[in-house]
């Protein structure tokens, strides 16, 4: 059985990934705005994996008997000065998640709740590799700075991004 307290954080954890979710298609919307089809893929897949992310706590919720409980998503940013403004803000909305998902893992450890503590494993692992992936494209966008050239190559290859896997 869940803790109460638990119970409420994993719950807000599932708004902040459907968030996180509007967040990433609001950014893809901005991207295909600028005619840069790449970033707009990139960030559609990205927003693929926050829905999966909050399914990953629906299912949990669900398995150990929790009562899942919505609230409203709150609505995203729709325009940003850059391309680099975009990735800047994209950073720091997953430094936001990392921080909330290890409060969740320190709650796991002081309630000795093992299960959770092996379900929020996969998300700590995730957090490393969505904060390296997002920041690996900002400071290229940093390095092409006001190059045309280099911002189009960019677009075409974040473009290669593939399916969401989770
Ligand atoms: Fe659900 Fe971007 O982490």
């Amino acid at each position: 059985m869940l803790s109460k307290k638990m119970q409420q954080s994993l719950n807000e954890q599932i708004n902040v990934e459907l968030f996180s979710g509007y967040f990433y298609l609001s950014m893809s919307s901005y991207f295909l705005g600028l005619n840069l089809e790449g970033f707009a893929h990139w960030m559609r897949m990205q927003a693929q994996e926050e829905l999966g992310h909050a399914m990953k706590y629906y299912n949990y919720l669900n398995d150990r008997g929790a009562k899942v409980l919505f609230k409203p998503i709150e609505a995203p940013p729709s325009d940003w000065k850059s391309p680099l403004h975009a990735f800047e803000d994209a950073l720091k909305h997953e430094k936001r998640s990392t921080r909330l998902i290890n409060e969740q893992m320190d709650l796991a450890i002081s309630e000795g709740d093992h299960a959770t503590h092996f379900f929020l494993e996969w998300f700590v692992n995730e957090q490393v590799e969505e904060e390296s992936s997002t920041n690996g494209i900002l400071q290229k966008l940093r390095l092409i700075s006001d190059n045309t050239s280099g911002l189009l190559m960019l677009d075409h290859n974040v473009g290669q991004r593939a399916s969401a896997t989770s």
